[in-house]
């Protein structure tokens, strides 16, 4: 079987290495860089270098291309699209793209009630449009939020935000009205009660103490934690916050950015649990590489505000529009949701021994393709970050591209398209498994 990775030169090549130069020169390092590596081209599952070396790319541009890199239809889309217009601003003139769009959306994410959508352009400021909207709806302020979550890097989106370094550090004050509970980790969670148990308690002391609940607008959850190491909740967990939210007239705001558009093995993770959340909030995938993001919510609730209090230059541009739609129908054409399941039932089935043989591996979880490989100490369980470090460069030297999370760092995670082989799946395992071995072969258990 021909190979997918080629390396060429040396990892970085010269031509990497001299454009890193450039990027150090002429750009800040707070903006910090995965790799050392400059591209050139990319093809579905796969990168290659500007030194011509092809690696297996396992981060997606952080999950932002399950449908693959360039996928013809959306290139299509995006090359038909540039020769009839560019740019109008959706809130000057109209177009079909951004209608279309959102009426996809209304009737692709979770409930069957009558919904609507408003478009963005990143992550951070669909969710910041998502507090918008439930604080005018509700008339209440009070927003809830978990620790390890990741939100973004605007203001709102950072005060939301549940982890200091790298993301906070020096930027405060942070807009208020924010207040924080656990998410539920059952690995790191030993506490009685159990992981659930706990963040419900504190949820309860919360709205008891501090915050009564006809204070609260919103709940916001990432169904499973992205940034914050693929940590998966119990399953009993967002059905409880849903009835809880339901009694207290909260609104439910599932943060989909990383989790959606078939990660997990379903379209939106919340659908794991049957759980409707009022709000759901996309980006990443949805764009299918361009930049764009989405609130889709209970119609009632999205009328509420006053006319022109959101929306933005360049929000539903109508290339990225096109491209959604062309993503979205790649998704479902190709299958993509079920093949995610594939993807991570391959992915344990490989990975699971590994643990087993290696005490640095503490827990290999997720859902469908989005798994996480959390790294420790053997002795103590404490995040092993320098090995997680460590084996992403040997990874990274063998032709492997991958990312770390985790408040520790020592989270490993998947994020390739999921167009990828079972072939290419396979290739980027070996390597994995090649690296870990050479690097935990000191700590077997
Ligand atoms: C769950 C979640 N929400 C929001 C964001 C912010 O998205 P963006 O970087 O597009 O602003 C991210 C980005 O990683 C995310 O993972």
């Amino acid at each position: 079987m021909k190979k997918s990775v080629v390396l060429k030169t040396e990892i970085p090549g010269p031509k990497s290495r001299a454009l890193m130069e450039q990027v150090h020169q002429h750009t800040p390092k707070s903006v910090g860089h995965g790799t050392p590596l400059g591209v050139a081209k990319a093809q579905g599952a796969l990168l290659t270098d500007l030194d011509g070396n092809t690696f297996i790319d396992f981060a997606g541009g952080i999950g932002t291309l399950n449908m693959g890199h360039c996928p013809p239809a959306v290139v299509e889309a995006i090359r038909s699209q540039a020769e009839d217009y560019l740019h109008i601003c959706f809130q000057v003139v109209a177009y079909p793209s951004y209608v279309e769009l959102a009426a996809k959306l209304n009737a692709i994410t979770p409930g069957n009630h009558p919904k609507k959508t408003a478009l963005f352009n990143s992550g951070a400021e669909a969710v910041e449009n998502a507090v918008k909207i439930a604080r005018a709806y509700t008339g209440r302020r009070g927003i809830v939020v978990f620790d390890r979550a990741f939100h973004g890097r605007t203001m709102m989106a950072l005060s939301m935000t549940g982890q200091v370094k790298p993301y906070k550090v020096g930027f405060g004050p942070f807009p208020g009205d924010v207040a924080r509970i656990s998410f539920p980790y059952p690995y790191r969670c030993r506490c009685e009660g159990g992981a659930e148990g706990v963040s419900l308690a504190q949820l309860d002391q919360l709205f008891r103490c501090d915050l009564p609940p006809d204070q609260v607008a919103a709940i916001v959850m990432e169904p499973v934690l992205g940034e914050g190491g693929f940590v998966v909740p119990p399953p009993t967990f967002m059905p409880k916050l849903r009835e809880l939210c339901n009694q207290h007239g909260i609104l439910l705001i599932a943060d989909e950015v990383q989790t959606g558009f078939g990660r997990t093995g379903k379209l939106f993770a919340v659908e794991h649990w049957n759980v409707v959340p009022d709000l759901i909030i996309t980006a990443k995938s949805l764009g299918g590489g361009t930049p764009l993001s989405a609130v889709t919510g209970r119609a009632d609730i999205m009328d509420a505000l006053v006319t022109g209090s959101i929306g933005g230059t360049y929000g539903g541009n109508p290339l990225a529009c096109r491209a959604a739609l062309a993503a979205i129908e790649t998704l479902e054409k190709e299958g993509l949701v079920e093949r995610a399941n594939v993807l991570g039932a391959r992915m344990r089935a490989r990975l699971e021994p590994l643990q087993k043989q290696f005490d640095c591996i503490g827990e290999v979880r997720g859902l469908g393709a989005m798994i996480g490989i959390e790294l420790v100490e053997p002795a103590t369980r404490e995040p092993a970050s320098a090995l997680a470090a460590k084996l992403l460069e040997a990874c990274l030297q063998k032709g492997l591209l991958m990312l770390k999370s985790g408040a520790g760092n020592n989270v490993i995670r998947t994020l390739m398209p999921l167009v990828i082989s079972d072939e290419q799946l396979d290739e980027a395992l070996d390597i994995f498994a090649s690296c870990l071995a050479e690097i935990c072969a000191s700590v077997p258990s």
